[in-house]
């Protein structure tokens, strides 16, 4: 099924270069199997690994995932301890593989706040996957859109006080290359799943054109042939920005 639909996208032609997910419905998933919610969120890695390789077929450049929000951190103890215990097990799990795929994994958000073995697991698989050409994985930890900006306006600030940026030269470009996401291209999908329609302080600078996709697909169910369907959608679209089409 997977690679029919990979076929209709090759024959549509243009792929989109980045498409960013927020992961939602791990909680529900477990709750609708009533188990508790780190069995959703293990279950949920399943889903990354095989969303990748959907990923690296297609041929993107970028995919971007929302792992961990700013304000995930209000979840109950328990619930966070386990979300950082299976970042290091994802990453001690996949390291190998995604090197071995040709992923490149960064890493964005406020690492300060990770728990050291998670903050030594990040640091690790960014420098072993860094000469990685294949696809560039984003993974957003302890990230939040607002607080991006804010550390951008302060990189900005701090540039234009010591006298490394001139204030007539404080643009979109200034802006942009002070996010987290630098010179990476807006992403041209995103896909929220679990049916929740908000961007919850998701890339709000960097969605600004951004196609949506709202699947209805709970995340640990969601594969590489949701992904294709997504991009199949996406790929049906009129972007305009804002002109007229001819
Ligand atoms: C997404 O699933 C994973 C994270 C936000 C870490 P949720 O944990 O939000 O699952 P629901 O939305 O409660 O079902
Ligand atoms: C957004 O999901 C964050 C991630 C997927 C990591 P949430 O489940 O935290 O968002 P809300 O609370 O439904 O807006
Ligand atoms: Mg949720």
């Amino acid at each position: 099924m997977s690679d029919e639909l990979l076929a209709r996208i090759r024959v549509h032609g243009e792929v989109p270069r980045h498409v960013a997910i927020i992961m939602d419905g791990n909680g529900r998933w477990a709750r609708e199997r009533v188990m508790p919610r780190p069995f959703g969120h293990r279950a949920g890695m399943q889903s990354v690994r095989d969303v990748v390789e959907g990923a690296i077929a297609v041929g993107l450049e970028h995919l971007s995932l929302f792992a961990f929000s700013q304000e995930n951190w209000q979840r109950p103890l328990t619930e966070v301890s386990a979300l950082m215990s299976l970042l290091e097990e994802y990453i001690a799990r996949e390291a190998d593989e995604l090197q071995a795929q040709g992923v490149r994994v960064l890493i964005h958000g406020d690492l300060a706040r990770l728990t050291a073995p998670a903050a030594a697991a990040v640091a690790r698989v960014t420098r072993q996957t860094a000469a990685c050409t294949t696809l560039t994985l984003h993974l957003f930890i302890s990230y939040g859109g607002r607080a991006e900006l804010v550390r951008a306006a302060r990189a900005v600030a701090a540039d234009v006080s010591s006298g490394a940026l001139a204030l007539e030269d404080v643009n979109e470009d200034a802006i942009r290359v002070r996010l987290y996401t630098g010179e990476t291209p807006d992403p041209d999908l995103l896909i929220r799943t679990s049916g929740e329609q908000r961007l919850s302080n998701f890339l709000l600078w960097q969605l600004a054109y951004t196609e949506l996709v709202l699947s209805p697909v709970l995340w640990p169910d969601f594969r590489r042939a949701q992904l294709f369907e997504a991009i199949l959608d996406y790929q049906a679209r009129d972007r305009r920005f804002g002109r007229v089409t001819a």
